[in-house]
């Protein structure tokens, strides 16, 4: 049988190493085998590091997690009614869950799930390139399991489905099926393709939460547009709301929104925004609630027509710092950014970027105390205050605290 230590000790550091030789020493010690499965040995195949631990124990996962937890000091979040526990330690996370079989009811619907063998809990799996798996137990750890032939598959640099109902079982795999295609760069094998093409109206069944999983997993991606672009040219864009698209306009501006270094700014929130920004205002509502939205994104994308709204005003000829303040103060940053990079006018770009890039940390070297000791009154007068210096200081009117000064105590005297 293959063994594919020398790819786990390669790819993996140290500490993942000997962290997986003990699962398998504990599992051992309790009389279960324990596997490692799923992306990292995908990865580890591939020549690449990953820190997504995934266990599988045939036996008891919550007892095998409870006993290095104990052992090691570590964090434990345990699911009894799935048989599943996390583990976390600094800068690891390792999931450990019961192997099972699983069957499905009915499309798009979640499965019902029984304790089985490794072998079951290979088959219930998506690709064959995420349905191998790794022994951890002493004497054959690093022994691979490859009953479906991903190795080969890794090989051929095809995404492949393990049985002909697969996307009947589970509608979501085919947005799986595309970010894997794209994410790595591969190719769907021909007849995973066909059945992509048939099953497509079964995604319709799926629920919003489940779809806007997937999604969010596709913005995380290093490069969304390769699989929102797939998605559109097998018709799956479509599924997730009618109105989306996955165009060369997508590809321009989502590659736009990587470069200009924004910092602290969420790309998938901008991708989002930018994903948002042609659909029509009136239809933001349903597909708000078709994707079932959580509230960070749907105030993202709620967000869109207002910013687009105002996007003429922003390029009047003559327009002071604080007006720019003022038309952006209540947006959020994402979708600013979005709309910098989705702008046709030059103008409009600078002045949205101006405003991320300097204005909005722009404040009064006065605080509310320093206002309060000069005289100003705590309620009404202190708010207006403040925002007069806030924008004396946009508009260049002010640049140090003691123009800051003279300006309120001329304030104060009109009063
Ligand atoms: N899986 C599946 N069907 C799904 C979701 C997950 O078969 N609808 C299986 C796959 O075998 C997958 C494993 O569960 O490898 C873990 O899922 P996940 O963490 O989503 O995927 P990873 O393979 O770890 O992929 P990624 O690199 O994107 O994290």
């Amino acid at each position: 049988m293959e063994n594919i230590f020398v790819e786990l000790e390669a790819y993996l550091s140290h500490e993942c190493l000997e962290l997986l030789q003990r699962v398998g020493d504990s599992a051992q010690k309790r009389g279960e085998s324990a596997y490692l499965v799923g992306g990292l040995v995908r990865d580890v195949l591939l020549c690449q590091s990953s820190l997504d631990l995934d266990i599988v124990v045939e036996g008891d996962a919550i007892g095998l997690a409870r006993q290095i937890a104990r052992d090691r000091d570590w964090t434990i979040r345990t699911h009894p009614r799935f048989g599943t526990a996390k583990l976390s330690m600094k800068e690891f996370g390792l999931d450990i869950a019961m192997a099972r079989s699983e069957t499905y009811q009915k499309p798009g619907a979640l499965p019902v799930v029984k304790q089985g063998a490794i072998l079951d809990d290979l088959l219930r799996r998506d690709f064959t390139i995420n349905a191998m798996a790794a022994r951890l137990n002493p004497g054959c750890f690093g022994e691979l399991l490859d009953p479906y032939g991903g190795q080969g598959d890794l090989s051929k640099r095809i995404v492949r489905v393990l049985h002909q109902v697969s996307f009947i079982d589970d509608p979501t795999r085919i947005l799986r099926a595309l970010r894997y295609e794209q994410r790595l760069d591969f190719h769907l094998e021909r007849n995973t393709e066909k059945l992509i093409r048939q099953d497509l109206d079964n995604l319709d069944a799926v629920t919003g939460e489940r779809l806007w999983h997937e999604l969010e997993l596709i913005l995380e991606e290093k490069h969304p547009e390769k699989a929102i672009c797939r998605a559109d040219e097998l018709g799956v864009l479509q599924k997730l709301y009618p109105a989306l698209r996955g165009d060369g306009w997508l590809r321009e501006k989502f590659a736009q929104a990587r470069t200009g270094g924004d910092g602290p700014l969420s790309l998938s929130g901008i991708y989002l925004a930018l994903l948002a920004y042609r659909v029509d205002p009136e239809d933001i509502p349903v597909f708000i609630s078709r994707l079932k939205m959580p509230g960070w994104a749907a105030r993202i994308v709620r967000d869109v027509p207002r910013i687009r709204q105002g996007m003429s005003s922003l390029a009047a000829l003559e327009i002071r710092p604080s007006e720019i303040y003022r038309r952006l103060e209540h947006q959020i940053p994402e979708v600013i950014k979005a709309a910098a990079v989705a702008a046709d006018s030059l103008v409009v770009r600078e002045r949205l970027e101006l405003y991320l890039n300097s204005l909005r940390a722009i404040k009064p070297s006065l605080s509310g105390d320093d206002l309060q000791e000069m005289g100003v009154k705590p309620r009404g007068e202190l708010g207006r205050i403040l925002r007069v210096l806030r924008d004396a200081r946009l508009d260049h009117e002010v640049t140090l605290r003691v123009e800051e000064e003279a300006l309120v105590r001329r304030l104060l005297t009109r009063v």
